[in-house]
């Protein structure tokens, strides 16, 4: 039901209660730290194999990092987050024809996860869209904002542009030819959810997105510019990963910690959500094509690497909050275990 949108329900004084989360899984915001060493690479400067390391180095220690000089214009990225938030304040009626509860759905507006199955929802509505190839989804994208498809097509285009070239980096940083990743990948399919997190009136006892992994290869999350929200979680501690100006936050998914023999880490990360504004952020997800096999690059090992029980357990907890069949990690655990 459209009327589920948080942006079409009336604003609340109270947090409805089926928002509410248990007191044992509330996010504690009190308790996030703050001060953070999430690394921020600059994809500019001319020494490619200080680039390769500070990746490296990063997809080891935290799985996330912050990209600036990454080649997508402040312009480009001022237009997207603009009608994105443009996009949200449509009125309801044209909201309610692009509602979709079903996660198979390849455009659709929706709330919360996956409404069909939770019983306490988040504090989000996204609309989320299949983006690769652009001839064939951009028709059935929203008409409305006029600009949508022309500007949500072009940073795509740009975004699965930076994407190759993380993977390039990425590949070379664990010993692997610079295509290595993309290869393996194959015609990789591209989605886009614009998240939208509207105020709310109880933050301590809900969440934008809960805990979770990303099931995909690669994330390249642009983040609202003055709002921050997203948390990572390292040795136990959530911390914050706040908006450095027009860079993009960028994490590693599941698939490549495959890949990768466990040596670089999908991490867990969460987005809470403020009481006195707004937050939108938008993630670009790439992911490996249908027919893709991966399978953990046995010459990939060092200290940190994951022994086959601990991998076991880490897909375990990986995929049961997710809705996706993971058949290509599955894979990896047959020819592991
Ligand atoms: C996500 O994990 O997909 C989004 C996180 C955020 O909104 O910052
Ligand atoms: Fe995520």
């Amino acid at each position: 039901m459209a009327e589920q949108l948080l942006s079409i329900a009336p604003c609340h004084d109270t947090l409805p209660k089926n928002y509410i989360r248990p007191e044992s899984q509330r996010p504690r915001l009190s308790e996030v730290v703050t001060d953070t060493n999430i690394p921020i690479i600059d994809l500019s400067s001319p020494n490619k194999s200080l680039i390769i390391s500070q990746i490296a180095n990063a997809c080891e220690k935290y799985g996330f990092f912050q990209v600036v000089n990454h080649g997508i214009t402040e312009e480009m990225l001022r237009k997207v987050m603009g009608i994105g938030k443009e996009f949200f304040k449509l009125p309801p009626e044209e909201k309610a024809k692009l509602y979709s509860d079903d996660p198979a759905k390849k455009m659709r507006l929706s709330t919360s996860f996956n409404v069909r199955k939770e019983t306490v929802h988040n504090w989000r509505d996204y609309l989320r869209l299949h983006c690769y190839p652009l001839e064939e989804f951009v028709p059935d994208w929203p008409s409305k904002p006029e600009l949508f498809k022309e500007i949500m097509s072009t940073y795509c285009t740009q975004v699965r542009q930076l994407g190759f070239r993380l993977f390039g980096y990425i590949s070379e940083g664990l010993g692997l030819e610079t295509d290595y990743i993309e290869n393996v990948l194959g015609e990789q399919e591209q989605h886009l959810a614009v998240n939208y997190y509207p105020q709310c009136p109880e933050p301590e006892l809900t969440y934008g997105l809960p805990a979770h992994t990303d099931p995909n290869a690669l994330t390249i999350l642009l983040q609202d510019q003055q709002v921050s929200g997203l948390q990572v979680l390292k040795e136990g501690k959530w911390i914050a990963v706040d908006p450095v100006p027009w860079a993009f936050t960028i994490n590693i998914g599941d698939q490549l910690q495959a890949l990768s023999n466990g040596r670089y880490r999908s991490v867990w990360h969460r987005a809470v959500v403020n009481s006195n504004k707004e937050r939108m952020s938008i993630a670009s997800f790439l992911c490996p094509c249908n027919s893709a096999l991966i399978f953990s690059h046995k010459c990939i090992s060092n200290g940190s690497s994951l022994s086959n029980f601990e991998w076991l357990l880490c897909f375990h907890q990986n995929h049961r909050n997710h809705e996706l069949p993971c058949k290509f990690v599955l894979v990896l655990f047959l020819l592991v275990l």
